[in-house]
C-alpha cells in the first residue's frame, strides 16, 4: 500500500516530503500515535499546593492536571458528565471544585462529583442519580520523571521509565541538578503554521542548520560561538527514547567546563552529588556540553549558554518546550523556563533573560527557525511534494554505513550511540519511531458509561 511504500522510505532516511503537511498522516498520527505515546504535559513544580491545577491538552483532549487534597496529582479529561461541556475553563489556578458554566455540575479537584443542582427534583435525588462512584474521566495513565509529568491515553502504557530507556540519563543533566530538582514557569504558548514533526527533529539533532539559520545571532555576538566551542566537534547521541546534540567544550576539569558555560560553584557542587560517575564523565572526561534534545513524539529540552546584556561572560539556561499538533499544518507551542530550584536567586533572574533572548515568543532562535518550518509545511501541502523524497541521509554512506563510527566508551561515557560532528542520525530514530507507532493498528478503546444510576 503507499502507506507502506512512505514508512520504507522513512526507514532509510528518504522522507516523503508530504508526512510534513497531509491530512491523511494526521489522521494516522492521532490514531495510532498520539493515542499511546507518553506525552509530556507539565511538571510537578507548576501544582505545588493542594488545589493547584494547570489545564493541558493531549492533541484535542483536555485534561486538568490537579494537585487534590491528599497531594496527588491527577488529570481528568476537562468534560463534563452531563452534556460534555468544559467543566474548566481557566489555563491554571487554585480551586477545591470545578463546577461546570452549563448547568452547573460540580466536581471536586480530584475529579469526584459532588453537586447537581435540583438533584432531587431533577433526577429523584440519589434515587434517581447516585453521585458515589462518579468523577471526571481520569487519564488512562499518568507518570512522572523526576516531577515531568507524562500523559498517556493507552491504559496498558509502559511505565515512563521504560519508555524513556537510556534518555533518562540525559534528562537529568536538565531535571536533576540538585536534591529538589528544576521549577517551571509558562509556559508561553503559540502557534505557528508548521507541523509538530519539523520542530522535534530539529532539536534532537540538527546541528547542521545553527550556521546557516542563525548566522545573524551569531554576528550580533549573542552567541560565544564559534570562538571556543566547536559545535562541528559536538556529538549527537541517541539513547533509548530520545536524543539530542552537544558542544565540545574546550579542555579543562569538569568544575571548568561547567564554570565555563556559566555556573557558578554553588551549583557545580551540588550536580556532583547528583550525577553519577558516567554522567560526570560525558562532560568532565568527555568534554561534552548537552545542548538540545528531543524525546519522541514532541518534547523537547535546551540547554545554551548566551552572552547576558553587554556582559562578556555568559549564562545558561534550560528551557523545556512540547510541540503539540493542532492539525497536519500547525503546531501549538508551550515553551517553559526551567531552572535548578536551588539555583541563587540572582542565577535564576539572569538565566530567565537568556532564555527569553533566545527562545519562547521573543527569542531570537526562535523567529529564526520558525522561518523556515512555515514555509517548509505550506510547500509539502501540495501536489509536487507527493513526488518528493527528501535527503535525511546524512551521515551515511550510499551502502547504508556510517561515514564516522560510533564513539567508543572511552570517549563517550554515556548510554546509547554518539557520533561526532554533523549528521541526521536522530532525525533517523525519531522517523523510525515514528514510522514503528504509524504501521501498528490500536484495537478500539472501551467506552465509559457515565449513567448514575444506582
Ligand atoms: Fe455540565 Fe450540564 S454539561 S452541567
Ligand atoms: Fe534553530
Amino acid at each position: 500500500t503507499d502507506q507502506d511504500l512512505v514508512l520504507a522510505d522513512v526507514r532509510r532516511g528518504m522522507i516523503p516530503a508530504h508526512i510534513y503537511n497531509d491530512e491523511e498522516i494526521f489522521r494516522l498520527e492521532r490514531e495510532r500515535l498520539f493515542s499511546r505515546a507518553w506525552v509530556f504535559v507539565g511538571h510537578e513544580s507548576e501544582v505545588p499546593q493542594a488545589g493547584d491545577y494547570v489545564v493541558r491538552r493531549v492533541l484535542e483532549d483536555s485534561f486538568i492536571i490537579s494537585r487534590g487534597e491528599d497531594g496527588q496529582v491527577r488529570a481528568m479529561f476537562n468534560m463534563c458528565l452531563h452534556r460534555g461541556m468544559q467543566v474548566c475553563r481557566a489555563e491554571m489556578g487554585n480551586a477545591s471544585h470545578f463546577r461546570c458554566p452549563y448547568h452547573g455540575w460540580s466536581y471536586r479537584n480530584d475529579g469526584r462529583i459532588v453537586g447537581l443542582p435540583f438533584h432531587k427534583d431533577a433526577y429523584g435525588g440519589e434515587a434517581g442519580f447516585r453521585r458515589k462512584g462518579q468523577t471526571l474521566l481520569p487519564a488512562p495513565a499518568l507518570d512522572t520523571y523526576r516531577g515531568l509529568i507524562f500523559l498517556s491515553l493507552a491504559p496498558d502504557a509502559p511505565p515512563l521509565r521504560e519508555y524513556l530507556g537510556d534518555f533518562a540519563f540525559f534528562l537529568d543533566y536538565y531535571a536533576n541538578q540538585s536534591p529538589s530538582g528544576i521549577e517551571l514557569s509558562g509556559p508561553q504558548r503559540w502557534r505557528v503554521k508548521a507541523n509538530w514533526k519539523i520542530g522535534a527533529e530539529n532539536f534532537a539533532g540538527d546541528m547542521y542548520h545553527t550556521p546557516q539559520t542563525h548566522t545573524s545571532v551569531v554576528e550580533i555576538g549573542l552567541f560565544r560561538e564559534p570562538k571556543a566551542e566547536k559545535r562541528k566537534d559536538g556529538c549527537t547521541y541517541w539513547a533509548g527514547n530520545g536524543g539530542g546534540t552537544t558542544y565540545k567544550l574546550p579542555p579543562g576539569t569538569l568544575e571548568e567546563k561547567l564554570r565555563y558555560v556559566g555556573y557558578p560553584d554553588v551549583m557545580i557542587e551540588k550536580m556532583k552529588t547528583r550525577w553519577s560517575p558516567e554522567q560526570l564523565d560525558v562532560i568532565g572526561r568527555d568534554g561534552f556540553m548537552i545542548s538540545a534534545a528531543s524525546v519522541f513524539p514532541n518534547l523537547s529540552l535546551v540547554h545554551n549558554w548566551p552572552r547576558v546584556e553587554d556582559s562578556d561572560d555568559v549564562l545558561p539556561f534550560i528551557s523545556i518546550r512540547t510541540w503539540q499538533p493542532v492539525g497536519p499544518d500547525e503546531t501549538e507551542v508551550l515553551s517553559w523556563f526551567a531552572v535548578d530550584a536551588e539555583a541563587p536567586e540572582s542565577f535564576k533572574a539572569l538565566s530567565y533573560k537568556a532564555y527569553l533572548m533566545c527562545f519562547g515568543s521573543t527569542g531570537m532562535f526562535e523567529q529564526d527557525d520558525v522561518e523556515n518550518w512555515v514555509s517548509l509545511t505550506s510547500t509539502a501541502g501540495g501536489a509536487m511534494a507527493r513526488r518528493l523524497l527528501l535527503n535525511s541521509r546524512m551521515g551515511l554512506l550510499a551502502d547504508g554505513t556510517e561515514v564516522v563510527a560510533p564513539l567508543p566508551p572511552e570517549q563517550f561515557a554515556g548510554p546509547g550511540e554518539a557520533h561526532v560532528g554533523y549528521g541526521e542520525y536522530n532525525q533517523r530514530h525519531l522517523l523510525t519511531r515514528w514510522a514503528d507507532y504509524l504501521e501498528r493498528p490500536i484495537e478500539k478503546a472501551a467506552q465509559v458509561e457515565v449513567s448514575g444510576v444506582p
